[in-house]
């Protein structure tokens, strides 16, 4: 036990932003603490590095479960089990039931690659080359119960190159996620940042609109 900021990480795939924000916690450059990262898939590349990261990991299968309530049910009494003051979705691919969120809303954080609230939804990179847009990014927001349209807390933006695939747009998006996760994660550890009547506030005021950083 710490006196920092418990936090779980939920994640489905290779857990390349766990992994920044668990680097920047060990080291002591984030005042976090994860107890616990925890995946629906057991074969998840994130959990791997968690065990790696002497992180706790913990599996739990859909398939063991009759719906959706009864595994986010079941989901929701293992995250609280750590006591966490933030859960963090990190490549977390299944919907959350509304009841999920209902439970953890104001605590509750996701990050998704696109400038929402441009390309909720799939695919945003290759969308984002088809709209041939010049502009692209990823979103830290809180979740609500509507996917993807919960206020935003910091955005980061961007280049769309000539000659960009969906590969090298993707790779230049979670140059900017690396970045924007764990100062988001920062601001709500330190108390800058909370989700008040459906709005981010930042610093004691409302943000209409997110703060965005541009990357290379
Ligand atoms: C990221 O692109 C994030 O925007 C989306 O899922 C991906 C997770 O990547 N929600 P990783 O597993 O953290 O590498």
């Amino acid at each position: 036990m710490t006196d920092r900021f418990p936090v779980v990480v939920l994640l489905s795939g290779r857990g390349s932003n766990m992994r920044v924000i668990a680097d920047q916690a060990l080291r002591g450059a984030l005042p976090v603490e994860i107890r616990a990262v925890i995946s629906d898939k057991p074969d998840a590349g994130g959990l791997a590095i968690a065990r790696e990261l002497g992180i706790v990991t913990e599996t739990l299968a859909p398939k063991s479960f009759p719906n959706r309530e009864a595994f986010d049910a079941a989901l929701a009494e293992r995250v609280d089990s750590y006591a966490p003051k933030l859960v963090i979705l990190a490549g977390y691919m299944r919907i959350l039931s509304s009841a999920f969120v209902r439970r953890f809303l104001g605590r509750l954080i996701n990050i998704h690659p696109s400038l929402l609230p441009n390309y909720p939804g799939l695919h945003t990179h290759r969308r984002v080359l088809e709209g041939g847009d010049t502009r692209h990014g990823a979103t830290v927001h809180f979740v609500t119960e509507e996917l993807d349209a919960g206020p935003a807390i910091l955005q980061g933006r961007v280049a769309v190159l000539a000659g960009d695939t969906e590969a090298t747009l993707s790779a230049r998006v979670q140059r900017a996620e690396h970045i924007i996760y764990p100062r988001s994660v920062a601001w709500l550890a330190e108390n800058r940042v909370v989700m008040r009547n459906g709005q981010t506030w930042l610093d004691g005021k409302p943000t209409s609109d997110a703060p965005i950083i541009d990357v290379e």
